[in-house]
């Protein structure tokens, strides 16, 4: 079984993004919108510009109070679109439960959408046109798998959740890289016998879902999945000891898909529309 070393990989791809912004005229800004002070959010953004400033690209967060109205954030991500000194605008989710994260992805333009959570670059992604920016989390999956070179095309890929941020553009990027790819959620049946057929399993539950003791010889399983399980230890949804005898590959948790994540969201911050 070999290990998917995402903070290696992640470091390797930090390290061209900052010479590829290095080589740019116009250098990137983000601007990250924090509604509310989640303390996870928070990190994660911390996270985000701590990653900003190693490879050069200049960042901004704007923190609003949590009873911030759905239509000033829209006013200030209108704002922020025409802003020419912004490249890329990015909110974190989640958000209050009295904005509808929809309107707002909804509201950041396609050229600045870092997340590729606008309708524009989701209906791109669908149609199999070039979206401006692919999700971060499943295009470090992807980044990940080819850093491994792990053939993707042909294979059968099983993806467990049907999030906006990870399930769906997974399935979505999956498919474009030509696997036969079966999505997941907590309606389907007969899990465990779906998750036996998987050359490629990705798994983006947030539960410890997959534990069942074969999963295919030699497959790779990517771990989405992050959480603190009741000893207060990080974990991800995979039973690590169950699988590993069968598999061939497998990301770690921390240390997988978790550093990935930023540095592919970084990748998109160094691309500039405008
Ligand atoms: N919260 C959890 N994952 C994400 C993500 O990929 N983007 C944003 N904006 N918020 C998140």
């Amino acid at each position: 079984m070999i290990l998917l070393d995402g903070k290696a990989a992640s470091e390797k791809l930090l390290k061209t993004v900052k010479e590829r912004v290095s080589a740019l005229k116009k250098k990137p800004h983000l601007v990250v919108i924090l509604v509310g002070d989640d303390p996870a959010s928070r990190l994660y953004v911390k996270n985000k510009q701590k990653a900003a400033w190693q490879t050069g690209i200049r960042s901004t967060v704007i923190e609003l109070d949590y009873n911030t109205q759905e239509n000033e954030l829209i006013n200030r991500i209108e704002e922020l679109n025409t802003d020419e000194d912004v490249t890329g605008i990015l909110v974190q989710l989640p958000l209050p439960s009295h904005i509808d994260k929809n309107k707002v992805a909804a509201a950041i333009s396609p050229l600045k959408d870092v997340d590729g959570f606008s309708p524009e670059n989701v209906g791109r992604l669908t149609m199999g046109t070039e979206p401006y920016f692919y999700p971060a989390t499943p295009q470090g999956v992807i980044m990940l798998l080819d850093e491994y070179q792990i053939p993707i095309e042909g294979k059968d890929a099983v993806v467990l959740g049907r999030s906006n941020i990870v399930g769906k553009p997974m399935a979505q990027m999956l498919l474009r890289r030509n696997a036969t790819v079966t999505l997941c959620h907590s309606f389907s049946k007969g899990l465990d016998d779906k998750i036996k057929t998987a050359d490629i399993l990705v798994s983006a539950v947030g539960k410890k879902i997959v534990r069942c003791k074969m999963v295919k010889n030699d497959s790779v399983i990517v771990d989405v999945g992050i959480f603190r399980d009741s000893d207060g230890q990080l974990t991800g949804d995979v039973d690590f000891d169950y699988v590993s005898d069968s598999a061939g590959y497998i990301s770690p948790v921390p240390g997988g898909v978790g550093p990935m994540t930023i540095a592919s969201l970084m990748f998109n911050c160094s691309k500039i529309y405008q």
